[in-house]
């Protein structure tokens, strides 16, 4: 495996992920704060001061070596405008070589496929350069653009918990999807 890897910018065609940096905070707070955003979110929307802490703690992690580290970078477009974040997190280096992703547009910036290009950024820095065998996506089922993007991105359903948790005051299932290195590679075959 590459590790460990310290984050550089990635670029796409439409997005480039880039680290978050003190400025995004009117961004990152419309973002974070939004209830329809936060909707099917493990968190309730945030106040500007937690998303503050949030944002300085996140714009700092840039090294991914152990299990547990990840990077929130923002998407921004060609004209460095933000348009939300995704995150990446190592759960495991040896020997099973998985990660977590997942993702989050504004409002502004949902339906236009900036998401599926971003997460693609992110599955080609897993397999291509960080040799990574599996990468799984956890979400409320109900979350249909969410459901729609793992779908789009090759990620195969692979469980469906029922009331797996208590979240915001009921309970919440939770659907499993995920992709392994060479399911990626056949895909960019
Ligand atoms: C989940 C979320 C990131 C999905 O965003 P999204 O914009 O639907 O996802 P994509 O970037 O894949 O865009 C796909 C949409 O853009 C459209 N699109 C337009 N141009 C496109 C292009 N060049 N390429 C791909 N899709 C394009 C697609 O048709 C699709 O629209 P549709 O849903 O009407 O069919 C977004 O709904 C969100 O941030 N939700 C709130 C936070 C959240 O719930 N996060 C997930 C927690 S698990």
């Amino acid at each position: 495996m590459a590790l460990p890897w310290d984050f550089h910018p990635i670029e796409g065609e439409r997005v480039r992920l880039d680290l978050l940096r003190d400025d995004d905070l009117d961004d990152l707070y419309a973002l974070q704060s939004d209830p329809e955003v936060c909707r099917y979110l493990l968190y309730e929307p945030r106040s500007r001061e937690r998303v503050a802490h949030v944002l300085a703690r996140d714009a700092a992690a840039a090294r991914l070596e152990s299990p547990h580290d990840y990077l929130q970078p923002a998407i921004r477009d060609r004209d460095g405008r933000f348009l939300g974040t995704m995150y990446f997190e190592l759960h495991s280096v040896d020997p099973d070589r998985t990660a977590e992703i997942g993702w989050i547009l504004a409002p502004h910036a949902q339906g236009e496929g900036y998401a599926s290009e971003a997460a693609r950024l992110l599955l080609g820095l897993a397999f291509e350069e960080l040799g990574l065998h599996r990468v799984y996506a956890e979400l409320d089922p109900r979350n249909g653009a969410s459901v729609a993007l793992c779908e789009r991105l090759g990620m195969r359903h692979e469980g469906h918990f029922v009331e797996h948790m208590w979240l915001k005051g009921e309970w919440t299932d939770t659907g499993h999807y995920a992709i392994l290195e060479h399911e990626w590679a056949a895909r960019r075959a």
